[in-house]
C-alpha cells in the first residue's frame, strides 16, 4: 500500500512540475484566437523567418498551412519557401541537420509541431517573453520558465534585452524571481535619440498625433510632472491642430511647449519619451509573440479550425432533427388523446 502511494506521488510529480511551468513565475495568458486569420498568417511568417533556421514543424505541410490560413499557392511559394528544391507539398522541415543542432546547442532541437500541446499556449507565450541576461550561460541569456535553456534569445532585437528582478535576498542567495526590467542605456547619442524618436513615431504601427498626445498626457500625469489641467492648458492650441499634424511634428511642438512653460526640462521630457518607447516596444513584442503562439497552437491541431465549422453543422442538424422528432411525436400521440 505504502509503496503504491509513493509510486503514485512520484508519477504525479512531473505533472506538478509542468503545471507550474518549472519556473517561479506564473504563466501569462496567451489569449490566442484561432479565428484570427491575420494573426495566424503573421505568426507563420515570423516562424519561417526567425525559428525555422533551427526548428521544424514536421507534421505540417506548406500547402496545408496555406489552405487553412487562406493563402494561395503563389503566396505560399513567395513568402514561405526559399529554396528551389522544396515543394508546396513538403513538410515544413528546417535545413539544420539534427547532428549539427546537437553539436552547436548541446541538445537535440525539438520539433515544435506539438509544443503547445505538451507545454501549453500560455507556456510558450511566457517562454518567449522570459529570456533575461545571464552571463554565465553560453549565449548570455537564461529563461525564467525553462531554466538553463540551450536556445539563444533569437528575438532579442525585437524585444530588447531585459534583466531579472529578484525578491529580497535570503541569506547568501537572492530571493525568487519576481519579474523583469528592460535594460536601457541612459546615454543615447544624439543620433540614437533621433532614431528612437523616429522609430517611436513613424514606425510604431500607426501612432497618430492624437494617440501620441493621449499617451504623453497619461505619462506626465502619472509621473506627477504636471496635472491634467496644466497639461491641457499648455497644449490647448496644439490639440486643435493635432488632426493636421503628423505625430513627429506634434512631438517636436509639444516638447518645445512643455520646455518653454518650465513644466519640465528637455531631459525629463526625453527620459519620459524613452520610457514610452520601451512601453510601445513591449506592446509590439507582445503582439509578435502572441501571433507566433497562435500559429503554433494552430499547427499543433489544424483540425481545430475545421472542428469549429463542423460543430456548427452538427448543431444545425440536431436542430432539424429535433423539429422532425417533435412533429412525429405529435402525430403518434394524436390518436391516443
Ligand atoms: C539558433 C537556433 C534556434 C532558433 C533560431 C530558435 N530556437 Fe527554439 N530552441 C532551440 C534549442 C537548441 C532548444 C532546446 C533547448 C533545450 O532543450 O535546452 C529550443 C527550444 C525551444 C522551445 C522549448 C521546447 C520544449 O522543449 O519545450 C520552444 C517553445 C522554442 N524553442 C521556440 C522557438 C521559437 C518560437 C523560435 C522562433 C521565434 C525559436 N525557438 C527559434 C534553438 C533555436
Amino acid at each position: 500500500m505504502k509503496r503504491s502511494i509513493i509510486t503514485s506521488v512520484l508519477l504525479l510529480a512531473p505533472v506538478f512540475a509542468l503545471a507550474s511551468g518549472g519556473g517561479s513565475l506564473p504563466l501569462e495568458e496567451a489569449d490566442i484566437d484561432l479565428a484570427d486569420k491575420e494573426s495566424l498568417q503573421r505568426g507563420a511568417e515570423y516562424f519561417v523567418d526567425h525559428c525555422m533556421g533551427c526548428h521544424s514543424l514536421k507534421y505540417m505541410r506548406y500547402n496545408r498551412m496555406g489552405e487553412d490560413l487562406g493563402l494561395d499557392e503563389v503566396q505560399v511559394r513567395q513568402n514561405f519557401i526559399f529554396d528551389k528544391e522544396t515543394k508546396p507539398g513538403d513538410p515544413m522541415v528546417s535545413t539544420m541537420r539534427p547532428e549539427d543542432g546537437e553539436k552547436w546547442f548541446g541538445t537535440a532541437i525539438p520539433d515544435l509541431t506539438l509544443v503547445t500541446r505538451w507545454r501549453s499556449p500560455d507556456w510558450v507565450f511566457t517562454y518567449l517573453k522570459s529570456f533575461y541576461v545571464d552571463e554565465s550561460r553560453p549565449y548570455g541569456v537564461n529563461n525564467a520558465v525553462f531554466p538553463d535553456v540551450g536556445m539563444p534569445h533569437v528575438l532579442a532585437n525585437h524585444q530588447g534585452l531585459q534583466k531579472a528582478v529578484y525578491a529580497e535576498a535570503e541569506g547568501e542567495h537572492h530571493g525568487p524571481l519576481q519579474g523583469f526590467e528592460p535594460i536601457k542605456s541612459d546615454s543615447l547619442s544624439p543620433e540614437e535619440y533621433d532614431r528612437m524618436v523616429h522609430d517611436l513615431l513613424v514606425q510604431s504601427d500607426s501612432l497618430s498625433a492624437k494617440e501620441y498626445d493621449r499617451i504623453v498626457r497619461d505619462l506626465l500625469v502619472q509621473s506627477d510632472s504636471l496635472s491634467a489641467e496644466e497639461y491641457d492648458r499648455i497644449v490647448r492650441d496644439l490639440s486643435v491642430q493635432s488632426d493636421s499634424l503628423s505625430a513627429e511634428e506634434y512631438h517636436r511642438m509639444l516638447r518645445d511647449l512643455l520646455v518653454q512653460s518650465d513644466s519640465l526640462s528637455a531631459e525629463e521630457y526625453d527620459r519620459m519619451l524613452r520610457d514610452l518607447w520601451v512601453h510601445l516596444l513591449a506592446k509590439k513584442y507582445d503582439r509578435m509573440v502572441r501571433d507566433l503562439t497562435n500559429f503554433l497552437t494552430y499547427a499543433g491541431e489544424p483540425v481545430k479550425l475545421e472542428r469549429r465549422q463542423l460543430g456548427i453543422y452538427v448543431l444545425l442538424f440536431l436542430g432539424v432533427l429535433f423539429v422532425l422528432a417533435y412533429l412525429l411525436k405529435k402525430e403518434y400521440w394524436k390518436d391516443v388523446h
